[in-house]
């Protein structure tokens, strides 16, 4: 009913992934399948409200209002089955800058926050900016299936770890963590008083009959110690309006985390931006279900494509969202020469695995979340140089 296939020129557009290719790769010339946004137009319930926004024509301080935050405590009680009191919620510009803004809030300089690698590499950037100590517990992969090393991850939470930053689903790997999987990480965060950041910006986004489960939702005692930041942008493709939503059980974090926010005073947000949040959580569900459907097609062919013609190069199918994280382990390259053959071969960009953390060596990240024809074609010029 939408259409996915419309092919956008978003060259010139101040827009990161087609106007920083230069910066990037050190040429123009490539077809950029990195950032994390899609290059399909955002649901027509959203462009109509900001539009609307627009035409009325006068753009003065302006504040989240309280419909926003109904829709989208409804919106998380239908989808998630989660009960969001209204008191509990705050606000971020983006999920990213609520990590360095809880990190100041819960811990000190010098202590101890971990995260499971490969992952997100503000992830890493945030921890290290603001003088703490990263902690690295490296997921366990087995035949390009990830999971938690409990020994490990118990053994660092036991080390003294503050704070610990999840990422659910996770990018890159694509899992969405399950009920017991959460619960167990839960668990073992609140035994050892570790704060926990959920970072479920991709929520919206499972695919393949997945569920998604909201961290916070599994449990009051898990609440009690947990921020989890949600939003429309990866959804609903509005991640350049800056707007995300931050739920906080627990009085005496949120009072801390909005008495930061507020210093910064980025608490009142972006005009279209909240309009844009309203329209996409009361309107939006039909879209999000077809281009769900669109993404798990792209993912199929994608995995066909690349199981038939490219066996230098394995894709396990992602459980959730529109990024593929390809092994070339065994494509007989080193980690540089996979990234130089991908650029001045194939003619692509893709993220560097090793952004993700030392065990991303041998894997680039590939966003399919753009019409099939581009992802076609992604994958011929791939296919030329593996
Ligand atoms: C796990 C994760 N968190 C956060 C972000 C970005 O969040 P924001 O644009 O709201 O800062 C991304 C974008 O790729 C992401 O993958």
């Amino acid at each position: 009913m939408f259409n996915f296939d419309e092919v956008i020129d978003r060259e010139g557009t101040s827009c990161v992934k087609y106007d920083k290719r230069e910066m990037a790769f050190g040429t123009k010339d490539i077809l950029p399948m990195w950032v994390a946004d899609m290059d399909f137009k955002s649901p027509p319930c959203i462009i109509d409200a900001v539009r609307k926004s627009c035409d009325h024509g006068v753009f003065g301080y302006t504040f989240k209002p309280e419909n926003s935050d109904t829709a989208f405590i409804n919106w998380v009680r239908q989808r998630y089955n989660w009960e969001v009191k209204r008191e509990w919620i705050s606000s971020s510009p983006g999920v990213v800058s609520a990590i360095p803004l809880t990190i100041r809030c819960l811990t000190n300089a010098g202590d101890k926050v971990l995260i499971q690698t490969p992952v997100y590499p503000p992830f890493h950037s945030s921890v290290k900016g603001c003088g703490r100590e990263l902690v690295r517990s490296p997921l366990k992969e087995e035949n390009g299936h990830y999971s938690v090393d409990w020994d490990d991850f118990e053994n660092k939470l036991k080390s003294g770890v503050k704070m610990f930053i999840l990422c659910n689903s996770h990018n890159p790997v694509g899992r969405v963590w399950s009920m017991d999987e959460l619960q167990r990480m839960g668990e073992l965060c609140y035994k050892y008083s570790v704060v926990i950041f959920s970072d479920e910006i991709h929520a919206d986004l499972a695919l393949f009959g997945n569920r998604h489960t909201v961290m916070a939702s599994i449990s009051e005692e898990i609440s009690s110690i947990t921020v989890t930041a949600m939003a429309p942008s990866k959804t609903f493709n509005i991640a350049g309006l800056l707007n995300s939503v931050i739920v906080i059980s627990s009085p005496e974090i949120l009072s801390c985390y909005n008495r930061e926010i507020s210093t910064l005073h980025l608490d009142l947000g972006n005009l279209f931006s909240h309009v844009a949040m309203e329209a996409a959580y009361i309107y939006g569900a039909e879209w999000l279900e077809d281009l769900k459907k669109y993404l798990e097609k792209n993912v199929d062919f994608c995995h066909d494509f690349i199981t038939q013609n490219i066996p230098a190069v394995k894709m396990v199918k992602p459980e959730g969202s529109f990024l593929l994280w390809l092994d070339f382990r065994k494509s007989g390259y080193s980690h540089n020469e996979v990234k130089d053959r991908l650029i001045n071969i194939s003619k692509l960009g893709l993220n560097d695995g090793l952004s993700f953390g030392s065990n991303g060596k041998g894997f680039f990240r590939m966003n399919i979340g753009a019409p099939i024809s581009v992802v076609r074609e992604g994958l011929e010029r791939l296919k030329r140089a593996f």
